[in-house]
């Protein structure tokens, strides 16, 4: 939630700002807004997207070499110009932008407001401005111990950045909970909530740790700890694909992101699996594969659409390796006071590797003394940082809010996992393990199969464009995505949509079965087909509109759906990696049909570093 990017160099800063804006948009687009070094710290700033900023700005030439701009999720305070950032402190010394939520921030409000100080905006990170302000005109000190002292009365989150009117030539970056990457160029350094904004110029990153403080300048760089102390600056090549944060031939990022899944899966698998398909090698888990496989439960912990790639880690981990599996949204099990033993795995699953909840919730659970495992999609990010063993999933960056290539990345990690546990333990022949592989393997080119499909899953998306509600139905490995689809919908399109295991239909929702009601079906062949038909007869017995997904040739439900959309034969426990693409076609066509912003869709932002 929020971008955050600065610059300082030769270049003109500017230019690098709005692009890094641009490509850091996902993470909130509430408003936007720029502090350069022109002569003096200007400040621009309006409600809206970058583009808007961008018109704002557009008459005043903006020279000067250091700066920094931030795009907004709101949290504390409405989105408008006011609450917008930079934040400029009373006096005007300082100027900042911030990723995060200050906690405590009515309690330092008043403080400050017995010395004097007024604000103009509802914003937590104004207070932070005046509290960093009133250090550096009471204890006479620089801008850097000035931050230092103010952040050690802060309770909450931050990512900031920070320019200080006395001392302009200089950006002071400083991070807990919410990230920052250092970006390290020729004669120039960026600042930013992640690489995006920053691979263009350079691969050279230092992630920040929690609790450190960067202060740049074109001389150099120096990092401390709030404690004043030097931290070692640990620089990773990042390597990133430049392609991925263009949207190419596509309209949008989404439709492109879809369309990348043969090639994210098997990057996701490349490498992992031996050329004679007969292995599984994960060589992110290989040293704690040993504790892995004794286990006693596996909980997987994560939000959003990775704790759906999580449920289908349940069954896959249940059926294949006989560990009993518990699938938890970060949030609650944070808080709920769980039961967590050293015998307990806890796999944490996140794209971003940056969500609150999901990197508290592992926290928590290593003081417990539980094996802390990752699949996350961003290098470098903080859950892998902070888990004992991982694995990567190899998605590249996803920049449409609503995730699809990193959905299918987690499954096929969490599929690689659950084979390979179940070798080590010995609960599968090593003909199915083979089989399962190669199944596995071919899910590329049959998703291509499905997208070859586009134009006619297009023309059913047009039939419901107007739809008000959605049903989706799924049984066993698919009933992850019948709510995976469902939330697709809902995210984009603003249809409300739910998603039900097929048999509970009977137990609520079929009440809600007219003939407005499009029912989406997840019926391919497994060994719930014959149930799952029969749910599909109820439903057309209410005169509901059914669209199903079924396995390639099946008349059966060709005579009773409204609609079907064909996928390829697999494994059933594969099958989720098939099934959920004409799903996210669906819910794709459907948002631009309404018109509806697909890769920033309102409210919503792909980062969510706040709880
Ligand atoms: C947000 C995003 C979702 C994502 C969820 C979890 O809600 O919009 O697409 O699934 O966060 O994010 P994570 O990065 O932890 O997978």
């Amino acid at each position: 939630m929020c971008g955050i990017v600065g610059y300082i160099g030769s270049r003109t800063a500017y230019p690098i700002i709005i692009k890094g804006l641009q490509r850091l948009e996902y993470r909130g687009y509430d408003s936007a807004g720029i502090a350069i070094n022109d002569n003096e710290i200007k400040v621009y700033k309006c409600k809206g997207k970058v583009r808007d900023l961008e018109l704002l700005t557009k008459q005043k030439p903006i020279g000067g070499t250091v700066g920094m701009g931030h795009t907004r999720w709101a949290t504390h305070g409405a989105p408008n110009d006011c609450n917008a950032h930079p934040h400029r402190s009373m006096h005007g010394k300082f100027v900042i932008i911030h990723n995060g939520i200050i906690e405590n921030y009515d309690h330092l409000k008043k403080q400050l407001a017995k010395k004097g100080y007024t604000f103009e905006s509802e914003t937590d990170t104004e207070v932070l401005a005046n509290l960093i302000e009133n250090f550096y005109l009471d204890k006479k000190v620089d801008a850097e111990t000035a931050v230092k002292l103010a952040l050690t009365k802060v309770i909450g989150a931050y990512g900031l950045v920070v320019m200080c009117a006395d001392e302009p030539d200089k950006l002071i970056g400083c991070r807990k909970g919410s990230p920052l990457v250092l970006g390290i160029g020729e004669g120039e350094y960026f600042l930013a909530s992640d690489s995006t904004p920053i691979i263009e110029y350079t691969d050279k990153m230092v992630y920040l740790n929690d609790e450190e403080v960067v202060v740049v300048t074109r001389e150099g760089i120096k990092l401390t700890n709030l404690k004043d102390e030097i931290q070692k600056l640990v620089v990773t090549q990042v390597d990133a694909n430049i392609d991925n944060i263009d949207k190419g031939q596509f309209e949008h990022f989404m439709l492109k992101e879809i369309h990348e899944q043969p090639t994210s899966i098997y990057d996701t698998f490349r490498g992992r699996i031996s050329l004679d398909k007969r292995h599984i090698h994960l060589g992110g888990i290989a040293d704690v594969m040993p504790r892995l496989a004794q286990a006693k439960r596996i909980i997987i912990v994560a939000c959003g659409t990775s704790y759906h790639a999580g449920l289908v880690g349940e069954y896959l981990f249940e059926e294949f390796a006989r560990i009993s599996v518990e699938v938890e949204y970060a949030s609650e099990f944070r808080y709920r006071n769980p039961i967590i033993t050293p015998d307990d795995v806890i796999i944490a699953i996140s794209q971003s590797g940056e969500t609150a909840d999901t990197l508290a919730a592992i926290r928590m659970a290593k003081q417990q003394g539980a094996l802390i495992l990752g699949i996350c999609n961003v290098a470098g990010s903080s859950i892998p940082r902070e888990t004992h063993a991982g694995i990567y999933t190899h998605a590249g960056i996803e920049i449409g809010v609503a995730s699809t290539k990193a959905f299918t990345a987690q499954v096929v990690a969490l599929t690689m996992m659950a084979f390979s546990l179940a070798k080590k333990r010995n609960m599968i022949s090593d003909e199915r393990y083979a089989a399962l592989i190669n199944g596995l393997v071919d899910v590329p080119s049959k998703i291509e199969e499905i997208l070859l499909n586009e134009k006619a899953i297009k023309a059913i998306a047009t039939e419901y464009k107007n739809a008000t509600n959605a049903i989706y139905l799924g049984r066993g490995y698919l009933y992850p995505v019948a709510l995976e689809g469902a939330l697709k919908l809902k995210e984009i399109s603003y249809i409300h949509a739910e998603g039900y295991p097929a048999a509970e239909m009977k137990h609520g929702p079929i009440a809600l079965i007219d003939q407005n009601m499009p029912v989406f079906v997840l019926a391919t062949k497994d060994k719930y087909y014959e149930k799952v038909v029969n749910n599909i007869q109820e439903v057309k017995a209410r005169n509901g509109k059914v669209i199903a997904i079924v396995s390639e040739g099946d008349d059966t439900i060709a005579h009773m759906a409204d609609q079907v959309i064909e996928v390829p034969d697999c494994d059933e426990a594969l099958m989720p990696l098939l099934a959920v693409v004409p799903l996210q076609i669906i819910s794709y066509y459907i948002a631009v049909m309404r018109g509806c912003n697909v890769d920033q869709p309102r409210n919503l932002a792909k980062s969510v570093t706040v709880e």
